[in-house]
């Protein structure tokens, strides 16, 4: 067991600070925005994210799990501190690591006994000996540290279970002594065998690039032959569920939809990019990547405009589905970004719902209409866009939702629905890559 301090709580630094103490360790999380941390101590949690609240309130209960503003102490008063700040795209799709080096920074001048600082943030390849020697620089003493990278998996609406059963745990240090402490730190994973791959900084610094870039170039794969289907008449669902059974490919990533989203792809793919021309090692394939995730999310505006005969002006689409993927409230780079925007911009209006994500898009769409259920949202619209793939929307009852709207125009950009009802329902309706069905 140890006293660990997690500076930043969000979606990554909360759920590991619950999922740590709920390995045993004593865990305070720190974070500099007072609201957040006021309502954290209120029992509130400020994200969604399934199972969070019940392993906040059990560690809590069991006086393992606190927090705090207080960087400082939070540095001072624990062993191992794990760096968990944002990292959002910077200048020319650089990481922005200020939160990051302002940390370290801290970390240096708070360096009261030795510790161990573990980065989880995402930080491209060599940050990690930058972060070293901001702590040395701003240290003035002679107290050793060491310094592990840590890079972090978990998937948000999945993120609880990912972190407490993770495929594998990445442990950048060739110090001994750190990693013995890191097993402590992750006892009951170490124990239950869970893989833990032990290697340098910059090796696990590149495996969260490679891995999410990875991801990210699958989902655009398979949205380019989605494309490619629809001119050749082709499924796409059945071409990925083939190529899924081939145990080389794995069918994960491989569903189609309005190009990816959230707070990690769009950002990770880009800072790889970057790194990759500032060393004069051509990435092609990333940079390929996120120029077809650019142009699906405009190829989702332009069928929905299609759709209905380029006439946008004064008409109300309403937009089912804002965040960047179902089960989370993260809007951020989300596809639905682009529709709103693209229909703003042609003289439309936007009639938005999200089970949990309408106040998260409130801060880039203050204007547009938000509504708590999909029936008032669809009422009189001219058009209704899916654009997340959240249960409530695969069961749609299409009868009752031809009857609510002005017309019966419909975007599945997630393919949640069937093709065959809206046929017979006369919807005039298109989705990603299965032209070749009607
Ligand atoms: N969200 C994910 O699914 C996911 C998954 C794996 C890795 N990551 C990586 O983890 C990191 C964090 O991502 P996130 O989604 O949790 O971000 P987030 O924006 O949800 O949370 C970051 C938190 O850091 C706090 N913060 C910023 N500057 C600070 C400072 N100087 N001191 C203390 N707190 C500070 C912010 O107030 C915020 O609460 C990023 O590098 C991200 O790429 C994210």
């Amino acid at each position: 067991m140890k006293n660990i301090a997690v500076i930043g709580a969000g979606y990554v630094g909360l759920v590991s600070g619950a999922g740590l103490s709920d390995f045993g360790n004593q865990v305070l999380c720190a974070d500099i925005d007072e609201n957040k941390i006021g309502s954290l101590k209120q029992g509130n949690i400020p994200i969604f994210e399934p199972g969070l609240k019940e392993i906040v309130d059990r560690n809590i209960e069991s006086n393992r799990l606190s927090f705090t503003c207080d960087i400082r102490k939070a540095i001072r008063d624990s062993e191992v501190i794990f760096i968990a700040v944002g990292t959002p795209e910077g200048k020319n799709g650089e990481a922005d690591l200020s939160a990051v080096f302002s940390v370290a920074e801290t970390i240096g001048n708070n360096l009261s006994a030795y510790k161990v600082i573990c980065t989880k943030s995402t930080v491209p390849i060599g940050t990690g000996e930058k972060i070293i020697s901001i702590i040395k620089k701003n240290k003035n003493n002679d107290i050793d540290f060491d310094y592990v990278s840590n890079p972090e998996f978990l998937r948000e609406g999945a993120a609880v279970r990912d972190f407490l059963l993770p495929n594998r745990i990445v442990l950048g240090t060739t110090c001994e002594k750190a990693i013995q402490i890191m097993q402590d730190v992750y006892r009951p994973l170490y124990i239950n065998e869970t893989p833990i791959i032990y290697t340098n900084i910059p090796t696990a610094e590149m495996i969260k690039y490679a891995n999410n870039a990875f991801l990210a170039l699958k989902l655009s794969y398979i949205n380019e032959i989605a494309n490619l289907c629809e001119a050749v008449g082709a499924d796409v669902h059945i071409v990925a569920k083939a190529m899924g059974n081939d145990g080389r490919i794995s069918s994960k990533f491989l569903h189609p939809g309005p190009g990816f989203g959230g707070s990690c792809f769009p950002k990770d793919t880009k800072a790889l990019l970057s790194l990759s021309e500032k060393l004069n090692e051509p990435m092609n394939t990333v940079a390929a990547t996120i120029t077809t995730n650019d142009s699906q999310k405009i190829r989702m505006v332009d069928k929905l405009f299609n759709l209905m005969g380029n006439e946008i002006k004064g008409k109300t689409i309403a937009v089912l589905g804002l965040s960047f993927k179902q089960m989370t409230d993260d809007v951020r780079e989300s596809a639905s970004i682009e529709i709103i925007l693209g229909i703003l911009d042609k003289g439309g209006s936007v009639k938005a719902y999200d089970p949990v994500a309408s106040d998260n898009m409130r801060k880039y769409f203050p204007d547009i209409e938000y509504y708590s259920n999909w029936q008032d949202t669809v009422k009189d619209a001219d058009a209704v866009a899916i654009m997340t793939e959240w249960h409530e929307f695969r069961g749609l009852d299409l009868n009752e939702l031809k009857k609510l709207l002005k017309a019966p125009v419909l975007l599945d950009a997630r393919n949640v629905l069937s093709e065959k009802d809206l046929q017979n329902l006369g919807f005039i309706f298109d989705n990603v890559g299965r032209k070749s069905t009607r």
